[in-house]
């Protein structure tokens, strides 16, 4: 019988947008609320992938505190949570090894984002050298680490965005493959269906929100102050139809105004029952109305980010430390059978 686990993880790659809030992060915190106590949650930092691309040391660490700063000031209880950064924990590379020992070369070689990587890098003119040896092992191998981050953690329920249900899937055929070579150590994961919210980027409405927009107004940040949203949806893009309407594809800005509405609407409206609701209302009015919406539903994150991220009383190094420690005795415990199984 195997306990519920929750595992998942985020880089640490600064703070979270409104998209990253909405479609995971949230999510996250609610879990807390509505998992049985006996659920264990299990959130990470997961610096070690942040390394498959080029970082700058300073900058990968301050991403890191901000990331855990972040977490905690929408609300992840550390003491409800294990919250860690991932290289605090060795096991997870330990696991890593020894799983990439039953993993195929073939299977990872498939894998879609590998593939695209292989097929996008050629396209640079900087280097001649063939995209196999330009591309790093690590950016190859990465979904193993994946599925060490979940099975060194005994997790049974992961959270995943569609971009990542091959990587599940490949975390699964591991537990499949490990458990034909050793006997059965491991249980295979499984999804938890993400929230569906979709955030589009304020400046260009027709895509998604994201860290990697150039424009900074192109996104609400979630420690934004109410003075930063009010400044960056009164800039959002929209169109020049008379009234509100759900139009996504002809009306991509309104309409994604309307999506972040519903998806902080107390009454759980939909985006077409808030378009009929504000039909004739004035554009810069419902600006606002979204504004105030997205303020009221960050409740405060901004302000708790700040104290947390400014104070010297030493509470994140504390957070830093029980979190590893939690996390570190979880992990040696399936590292004892692992071991076992293996004969190491
Ligand atoms: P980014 O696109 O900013 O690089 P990531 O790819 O790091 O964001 O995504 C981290 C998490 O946030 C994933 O679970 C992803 O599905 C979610 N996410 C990212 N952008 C959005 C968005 N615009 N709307 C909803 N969810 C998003
Ligand atoms: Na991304």
């Amino acid at each position: 019988i195997w306990p519920k686990v929750v595992f998942s993880g985020i880089q640490p790659t600064g703070i979270p947008h409104l998209g990253n809030y909405v479609g995971a992060l949230r999510q996250w915190a609610q879990l807390q609320d509505q998992e049985p106590e006996d659920t264990k949650l299990i959130y990470s930092i997961v610096d070690l992938h942040a390394i498959t691309t080029p970082q700058q040391p300073e900058k990968l660490k301050q991403w890191k505190r901000e990331s855990l700063a972040a977490l905690l000031a929408i609300g992840i209880d550390p003491e409800r949570s294990t919250l860690f950064y991932q290289s605090s924990v060795p096991a997870h590379s330990e696991l890593m090894w020894i799983l990439s020992c039953t993993a195929s070369v073939g299977y990872l070689s498939r894998m879609t984002q590998w593939k695209q990587k292989l097929n996008i890098a050629p396209a640079s003119h900087i280097e001649d050298r063939p995209a196999e040896n330009r591309l790093k092992v690590g950016l190859f191998a990465y979904p193993i680490l994946q599925a060490a981050d979940i099975l060194v953690h005994r997790a049974t329920h992961v959270p995943v965005g569609h971009d990542q249900q091959q990587h599940l899937e490949f975390a699964r055929e591991c537990v499949t493959n490990f458990n034909h070579a050793y006997g059965e150590t491991f249980v295979h994961p499984q999804t938890i269906t993400p929230p569906v919210h979709r955030v589009m980027s304020l400046s260009d409405p027709t895509s998604k929100m994201s860290k990697s927009h150039k424009l900074q107004r192109s996104r609400i940040l979630i420690t934004d102050t109410a003075e930063e949203i009010r400044l960056k949806i009164s800039s959002a893009l929209t169109d020049s139809t008379q009234g509100i309407s759900y139009d996504p594809p002809l009306r991509p800005g309104v309409s994604n105004l309307l999506s972040i509405l519903s998806i902080f609407d107390n009454e759980k409206r939909t985006p077409e029952q808030l378009a009929q609701v504000y039909r004739d209302t004035h554009p810069r009015i419902f600006k606002d109305m979204v504004s105030d919406a997205i303020i009221l539903g960050l409740q405060g994150v901004g302000a708790r980010y700040k104290e947390l991220i400014d104070n010297k009383n030493k509470y994140l190094d504390q957070v830093e430390d029980a979190g590893a420690r939690k996390a570190r005795q979880n992990a040696e415990e399936t590292m004892g059978l692992v071991k076992a199984a293996v004969g190491l």
